[in-house]
């Protein structure tokens, strides 16, 4: 827990789960409860897990950003702010190992464009999304658009960000935003499923994977089929994709050494 008790980082299995904690006020993201997460994201566990999972309480993920903190704050110190908040959902994002946001009750603005910066969103059913931005004057900019985007493409960001008002989990979940809709309450739990299952697969592979895809909407077909090859002959060396083939090869399980949270 950090000092003011905002935010909790907590080992779980293979998997290191952060924990917003401003729940009175539905995890409004206000500078000290940005800067509780980027401080959580140094944290020794986070480095040393599988998988990481984000998380907030039963009636909101988050709210987004802190509206009242706002109000009294001039356009610069308002860029200064989603700058920074921008900087730190970038951190959670560039991550090497996966995210995944276990997600109950409101998602919004802010709130979902942390969710949007991590690999996954696992909703229960309880989950409402969506970007209120625009509605109070200003637009999402803690790389939410960009994000949403590469994500639905341009269309379905402008009807996010200018038509929607508030999408349940099973519309997020048919339209990409969200990876699988759970029971109410059950949210954790299965991303905790997700990380174990995540964390067990040879972490070297896992973080390349995840870096590659997330380099391709940027890049050409040329470039992006280089990147797969520079990829695989960089893993093909490693003693997992040895240890696979050989065990094939043998008929025999392989045994397992660089599973993410491994040294
Ligand atoms: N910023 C600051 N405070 C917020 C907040 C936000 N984004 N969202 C909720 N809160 C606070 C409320 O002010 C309230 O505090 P109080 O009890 O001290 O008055 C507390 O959290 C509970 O919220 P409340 O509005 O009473 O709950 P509700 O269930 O009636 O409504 C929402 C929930 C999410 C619909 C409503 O709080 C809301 O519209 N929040 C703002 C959402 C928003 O515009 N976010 C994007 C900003 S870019």
């Amino acid at each position: 827990m950090n000092e003011e008790g905002l935010v909790e980082v907590r080992s779980q299995g293979s998997a290191c789960v952060i924990i917003l904690r401003r729940e009175r006020k539905l995890n409004a993201l206000s500078t000290a409860l940005e800067g509780a997460l980027a401080d959580a994201l140094e944290q020794p566990e986070v480095g040393a897990s599988g998988c990481v999972v984000f998380t907030g309480g039963e009636r909101a993920f988050s709210a987004g950003a802190d509206v009242s903190e706002m109000r009294d704050q001039d356009p610069a110190a308002i860029l200064a702010y989603y700058r920074g908040t921008g900087g730190v959902y970038e951190r959670v994002a560039e991550l090497p190992q996966p995210t995944i946001s276990a997600i109950a009750g409101y998602c919004l603005g802010g709130g979902l464009e942390l969710a949007l910066a991590t690999d996954f969103r696992v909703a229960d059913r309880s989950a409402t999304f969506g970007l209120p931005e625009v509605g109070i004057g200003i637009v999402p900019s803690s790389g939410g658009m960009h994000r949403l985007v590469r994500m639905l493409g341009v269309a379905r960001a402008k009807e996010l960000v200018l038509l929607r008002d508030r999408l349940g989990a099973d519309e997020a979940h048919s339209l990409g935003l969200v990876t699988e809709v759970v029971a109410e309450g059950a949210a954790l739990d299965r991303s905790l499923e997700m990380a174990d299952r995540l964390a067990g697969l040879p972490r070297t592979a896992v973080a390349v994977a995840k870096q590659a895809i997330d380099y391709m909407p940027e890049s050409s077909r040329e470039a992006g089929l280089a990147l797969e090859r520079l990829a695989y002959g960089m893993l093909a060396q490693t003693p997992d994709a040895r240890e696979a083939a050989r065990a094939f090869t043998e008929k025999r399980p392989k045994r397992r050494r660089g599973q993410a949270g491994s040294a």
